[in-house]
């Protein structure tokens, strides 16, 4: 089975193949970050013009790669939601146009179960059940992955998630858009006695028993540090160390208590901010002291990409998924 990918639900647009024997076989992705950049943050009108404007060339780049015309496909995934309604649209009038043309199924993927999956594309010997911390713009969540299509949330962010809180971050402290990845470099080049100059930040919600997230206390902690500041490089550095440390902190005890309770020895890490660098290592660490496993997604798997909705349209197609009907439905919001 080869199915095609689509993802357009914010602002990057990526294609895929994968196959069901051999893999993932073409893979190609166009960053909106050179459109959005002088305004500081996602333009949705402009996002889903520029969907438009790469959707057919990646195809076609895709297509090349793998050494395919368009009937070698036997399916065609797109991602539904959640995301911005224009964005989502793009993609999913494209995809489902395409396999009308084709005669050939479309599949709807929801944007978080495909991040989840993602693991498994460079570690096909991940089984279910694991557990999953998805740390993305718009989410924070601790998911128990029982099956394909069988998932148990349990742990959510009260406000801000982890990616958002991390992009405002940057932001507030006059970083270009995306903020979250200049952030962490800002991070990593500073050390922790450096850091330890600044007044110690808080590890929200760690202090109590659950597995619930609040980010936004963290955000305006640095805001108010950032304001007491000289407002020069030192102080930015200090403050990307001080910030990423605590969200590593934070994390790790959340995914510690949530190991213990589902009694899970497998942790898979989804999500743009999966991409941090000292989330891996800290992370890399905790598992190592508890005797289990964890598994990241390749850095350009974490992000947003064509590969994982391919690869999470390919195993429901194989379970005999498929949509109903050809309207075009897409959801902004889609609770997972
Ligand atoms: O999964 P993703 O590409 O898009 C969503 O579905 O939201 O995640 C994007 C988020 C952004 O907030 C971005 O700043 C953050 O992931 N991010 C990072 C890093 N790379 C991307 N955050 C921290 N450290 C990074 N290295
Ligand atoms: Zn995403």
């Amino acid at each position: 089975m080869r199915v095609l990918g689509i993802e357009s639900s914010c602002d990057e647009t990526g294609v895929a193949i994968y196959d069901s024997e051999k893999g993932l076989i073409a893979h190609a992705l166009h960053s909106q970050i050179s459109t959005h950049q002088c305004y500081g943050g996602v333009v949705p009108e402009l996002a889903s013009r520029d969907h438009v404007k790469y959707l057919v060339p990646l195809v076609d780049e895709a297509l090349q790669q793998a050494n395919l015309v368009k009937t070698d496909l036997d399916a065609v995934a797109y991602t539904a939601g959640p995301g911005l309604i224009g964005a989502l649209l793009t993609g999913a009038c494209f995809a489902k146009s395409l396999a009308l043309g084709l005669n050939k199924p479309a599949l709807a993927i929801h944007h978080l179960e495909a991040h989840l999956l993602a693991a498994k594309l460079d570690s096909p010997e991940l089984d279910f059940p694991f557990l999953a911390l998805l740390v993305s713009g718009g989410h924070t969540q601790l998911i128990e992955v029982r099956a394909l299509g069988i998932y148990q949330l349990i742990g959510d962010t009260l406000d801000d998630a982890v990616g958002e809180a991390f992009d405002k971050t940057a932001k507030l402290m006059g970083l270009p858009y995306p903020g979250g990845a200049v952030l962490a470099k800002l991070a990593d080049q500073c050390s922790v006695e450096e850091a330890k100059i600044l007044a110690p930040f808080p590890r929200p919600m760690t202090d109590r028993p659950g597995l619930d997230f609040s980010f936004s206390g963290l955000k305006t902690h640095a805001l108010t540090t950032w304001n007491n500041s000289l407002k020069d490089e030192k102080a930015r550095a200090r403050i990307a160390k001080a910030f990423q440390q605590a969200v590593v902190d934070t994390l790790l005890i959340k995914c510690k208590r949530a190991l213990q309770q589902t009694a899970s020895r497998r942790l898979v890490v989804a999500g743009g901010v999966g991409a941090n660098h000292s989330l891996r290592e800290s992370l890399k660490g905790l598992l190592q002291e508890l005797g289990g496993e964890v598994y990241f997604p390749r850095p350009e798997y974490c992000t947003d990409n064509g590969a994982m909705v391919a690869y999470a349209g390919c195993l429901h197609l194989l379970q005999g998924k498929k949509d109903l009907n050809w309207a075009i439905e897409v959801k902004a919001r889609w609770p997972f």
